[in-house]
């Protein structure tokens, strides 16, 4: 067996015979668990002593994360090797937020002189915009930026300029993804062309749901104000330099990146247009800053010291060993609404694997389902399940000690109580005896007690990590989402994968595009499977056009 077989085969007989089964009795027993499960960064704290672990856990989890040889990983990241071996790419979104004068190589050159090359022509367009003196084609300044993309081009400029509202000082951000009409034309809708500005996001610049919408969104401009406006109405971004220029769009309106940017890791540079346009670039360089100090953390920090790397951790027992197949994320915090939905990308797009970096099936299982909404509003939804349900979902909780409302305090701390009720009560939970008691107190005659108590029982026992900051600045907002991303790139580690290519999202778009004129003409359906040709045929005849 190798290093790894062993340590995974001795984390499985810990779960099965000697990890914490009674959480009630575990913090009974270790008055201190609190402190000893959990991680900080300067106020941020990451707390984990809500799940079935102890220190032999730790200890096994940490020696799992040895033999993948976790830190040798983490620093050929950081050194630039291509990592991301299927594409034979390195992955530096690191360099993007790299505020050091430490030089970033790859393939043998430097390339922090074109990451700050790219975020200073950046600042000065949104400088231009934000100020007025970059107008439109009538010499009206922007009041509205729509950032056409989709996916890593779309969630994080979307989540991150959500988060940051009380910081917005500049025009309207709105995000077009869908290649529905409805979204394009829901959001154009109230837009004054005359007053709007097109970021067309795409790395590649071929993806068909942004090219269409750029389409549409050129033809209402030209609609309105005339072929001669588009060059003062659209910017772009993306790593393909010449595909831009063939879309019309000129150079000093292109901010580029590179191939060794990620899709879902791209919101640090030029895809973050957006963010800059809505808080300046002060504030997104905060937002950098905090990105590079989770950085300098992640690379420096003993294990279990280590936020992403315990986060991970953590992850990786619920999911391989204790088997639990998906993660519910839940901030409490409204202003992070959108960040289930980007983890969603984040996590599943670089985890959602079923080979190994050697090109073998995954043995057991690779990442889990991740999900969420905010809270309070779970509360009123899906937590009946959480807590009665018969899947056990860990669940990760965000909260900041301060909102950016000091007028509206007593809200805030309604919102703080609600967290850490629904934390404690996955874990303790409620006993039958303690759920009769309770109904008999209230006066209820024991025999109706009885019958009604079973469904009043919490089983507890239930896992949720707390991750708690003093205030969702841009500066915590950039810690928040590069812990995220190390802790998807340790549980790869330990699953073996390679989190950094996504072929499974390649199937659906050749069948799309096969699918495009069959639905159009009808012609070739017969050649689908059953199922397909029966639904194409009962579109084409509902269809009106
Ligand atoms: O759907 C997969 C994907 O390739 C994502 O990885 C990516 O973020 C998204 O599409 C958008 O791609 P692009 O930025 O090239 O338009």
């Amino acid at each position: 067996m190798t290093d790894k077989q062993t340590a995974k085969l001795a984390l499985r007989e810990h779960a099965a015979n000697d990890a914490p089964a009674d959480m009630r009795a575990a913090f009974a027993a270790d008055p201190d668990r609190a402190r000893t499960h959990s991680a900080r960064l300067d106020d941020m704290l990451l707390d984990w002593s809500k799940c079935r672990v102890n220190g032999q856990t730790l200890d096994l989890l940490t020696g799992l994360a040895q033999a993948c040889r976790l830190e040798t990983r983490r620093d050929a990241m950081f050194a630039g090797e291509a990592i991301n071996t299927t594409e034979n790419r390195a992955v530096l979104h690191t360099a993007l937020r790299n505020r050091s004068d430490a030089p970033v190589p790859v393939d043998g050159h430097d390339v922090m002189a074109d990451v700050r090359a790219v975020l200073a022509a950046m600042a000065d367009f949104c400088h231009g915009v934000r100020d007025g003196t970059l107008t439109g084609a009538t010499g009206a300044a922007f009041t509205d930026v729509v950032n056409i993309g989709i996916g890593g081009s779309d969630l994080g400029p979307a989540m991150a300029v959500r988060a940051l509202a009380p910081y917005h000082d500049g025009p309207r951000c709105h995000f077009v993804s869908n290649v529905d009409a409805a979204d394009i034309a829901d959001t154009l809708a109230g837009l004054d062309p005359a007053r709007t500005l097109f970021v067309v996001a795409s790395k590649t610049f071929t993806t068909i749901e942004t090219m269409t919408n750029a389409a549409t969104a050129r033809a209402w401009l030209v609609d309105k104000l005339g072929e001669a406006a588009v060059g003062a109405h659209f910017c772009a971004v993306s790593t393909a330099l010449d595909k831009v220029t063939e879309f019309g769009i000129g150079a000093e309106r292109t901010f580029g990146f590179w191939d060794w940017v990620g899709g879902r890791y791209s919101l640090w540079g030029a895809i973050g247009l957006p963010i800059m346009m809505a808080v300046g670039p002060a504030d997104f360089g905060r937002f950098l800053d905090g990105g590079h100090t989770m950085d300098i953390h992640f690379r420096s920090a003993p294990m279990r010291e280590n936020l992403p790397v315990m986060a991970g951790l953590i992850g990786y027992w619920h999911r391989a060993i204790c088997g639990y197949p998906s993660r519910a994320i839940i901030p409490y915090d409204e202003r992070l609404a959108r960040l289930p939905a980007y983890l969603q990308q984040l996590d599943m797009e670089s985890n959602g694997k079923g080979v190994r970096l050697d090109g073998s099936p995954v043995a057991g299982v690779s990442g889990p389902i991740v999900w969420g909404e905010p809270g309070t509003n779970g509360q009123h939804a899906f937590f009946q399940l959480l807590h009665q349900g018969t899947d056990v979902v860990p669940v990760e909780f965000l909260v900041a000690a301060n909102g950016h409302e000091p007028d509206l305090a007593h809200h805030h701390q309604l919102l703080l109580a609600n967290c850490l009720a629904q934390s404690e009560a996955l874990m303790k939970g409620r006993t039958l005896a303690e759920a009769t008691e309770k109904l008999i107190a209230r006066g209820m005659d024991e025999e109706e007690a009885n019958a009604l108590a079973p469904h009043k029982v919490f089983s507890g026992n239930r896992p949720s990590t707390t991750l708690v900051y003093d205030r969702l600045d841009p500066f915590t907002l950039g810690r928040i989402i590069a812990l995220y991303e190390h802790r998807v790139f340790v549980e790869a580690q330990l699953f073996g994968i390679n989190a950094f290519d996504q072929w499974g999202v390649e199937l659906g778009k050749e069948l799309a595009t096969a699918l495009l004129p069959v639905v159009e003409t009808g012609e070739g359906a017969g050649e689908r499977d059953g199922s397909t040709a029966a639904l194409v045929a009962h579109v084409r005849a509902l269809r009106k056009d």
